[in-house]
């Protein structure tokens, strides 16, 4: 039979390369079946005006990134009177006065202008029904972050890297912002250079959230702690969220490495935290925290404890985490510290929430340790 392919052509590598231009793997966790754009046939954007389009409109859509969209300077800048709550030396972040943050939470500090990009001020809309991933490691959205609210759901966003939004400014903006969602699922994306937070769940339901494999970069030359360390890394509020972060890299920041608040579930397991100059979990009130099998390495504190207002379990024990098992479907693992200050919360009050939940599984902070600095952030699958 003559063959229909062209010459050095085969099936096998034709299906490869279709399969090559969409999701890689499955969602693990609470937003395990997420199915984003699906089949859709991909399209490639080749301008900003494209890439939004895209994301924002109602037709379900596999968005292909083979490049940067650089929307610094897309929409002006603006210069304003700002704070400077943390002083005004060259390594400290100095604050936008939005919606009167100055006035309200910093009254005393110092006035400074402030001159920042717009662009980066607000992400760009994403609808339902939506992959959007970059091929191998050349999809980057610079200069402005993404937003996933207002009812949008089965979203899956994957390899693509987010970053420069005013990291000198308090307020500067979000790279990936959920509110009012669910089935959402960030997967080896890289976020750096933020003003305010890397990623963030509003104060409305977020559902079922998957954030897993990504790699938060804190540093930074502009520093709420003035050290070279992103204060506002990951902020999970929310009146009903069940948060996965699995196999996450998050290093070089100096707080809120997640602040948990509202009402939410988080399963926080194999994550590996690096260089953090204050704390790892901010333990409002609300938050139910299981954290498992994870390494702290140069890690100050686990655990903000000036406040823990919430509920954690830390996994101190074998005895202790075998009460896992009738909740979570295993047995709680060990998590590993170096360098590191602990902390031990065997709170077990709100196991029951994961129950008929789906429960990413855990391996031990060993196999974390030997494999998340690697595999973590874009360019990695
Ligand atoms: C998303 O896809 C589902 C299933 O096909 C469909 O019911 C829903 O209307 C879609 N949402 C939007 C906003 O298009």
């Amino acid at each position: 039979m003559k063959s229909i392919l062209a010459p050095g052509v085969t099936l096998a590598g034709l299906l490869c390369a279709v399969s090559a231009a969409g999701v890689t793997g499955s969602a693990e966790g609470f937003a395990k079946g997420v199915t984003g754009g699906g089949s859709a046939t991909p399209v490639y954007p080749s301008t900003n005006a494209e890439l939004v389009s895209y994301l924002s409109d109602t037709t379900a859509r596999v968005i292909v990134l083979t490049k940067t969209f650089d929307f610094t300077g897309s929409e002006g800048t603006v210069t304003a009177t700002g704070c400077a709550p943390w002083g005004t030396a060259s390594g400290c972040q100095t604050a936008i006065d939005q919606n009167s943050w100055c006035e309200n939470y910093e009254p005393s500090a110092p006035k400074v202008s402030v001159t920042y990009d717009k662009a980066g001020i607000l992400g760009i809309t994403v609808g339902s029904n939506k992959s959007l991933v970059g091929s191998g490691s050349s999809g980057v959205i610079k200069g402005k972050g993404l937003r996933i609210v207002s009812g949008a759901s089965n979203i899956i966003i994957q390899n693509i890297a987010i970053t420069d939004l005013n990291p000198q400014y308090v307020w500067g903006g979000d790279a990936i912002t959920i509110n009012d969602a669910d089935m959402v699922w960030i997967d080896h994306v890289k976020t750096s250079l933020i003003g305010r937070q890397h990623m963030v769940l509003g104060t409305s339901a977020s559902n079922r959230v998957t954030i897993s494999n990504c790699e938060i970069d804190g540093q930074t030359s502009w520093s709420a702690t003035c050290d070279g360390h992103h204060y506002w890394g990951i902020y999970l509020d929310g009146s009903s969220d069940l948060v996965t972060l699995k196999g996450n890299y998050i290093h070089h920041t100096s707080g809120r490495s997640p602040k948990v608040a509202g009402n939410t579930l988080l399963h926080a397991v194999n994550n590996y935290w690096y260089a953090n100059t204050g704390h790892a979990f901010e333990v409002d009130s609300g938050a139910m925290i299981v954290a498992e099998g994870n390494v702290f390495q140069n890690v100050a504190n686990m655990v903000d404890t000036s406040s823990v207002a919430g509920r954690i379990f830390t996994s101190p024990d074998t005895a202790t985490n075998a009460a896992c098992t009738s909740y979570l479907g295993h047995a709680c693992q060990l998590n590993a510290f170096g360098s590191s200050t602990s902390y031990t919360g065997t709170d077990e009050t709100f196991f029951q929430y994961f129950s008929g939940k789906n429960v990413a599984s855990a391996s031990s902070a060993s196999a974390a340790q030997a494999s998340v600095p690697s595999n973590a952030g874009v360019g990695k699958i």
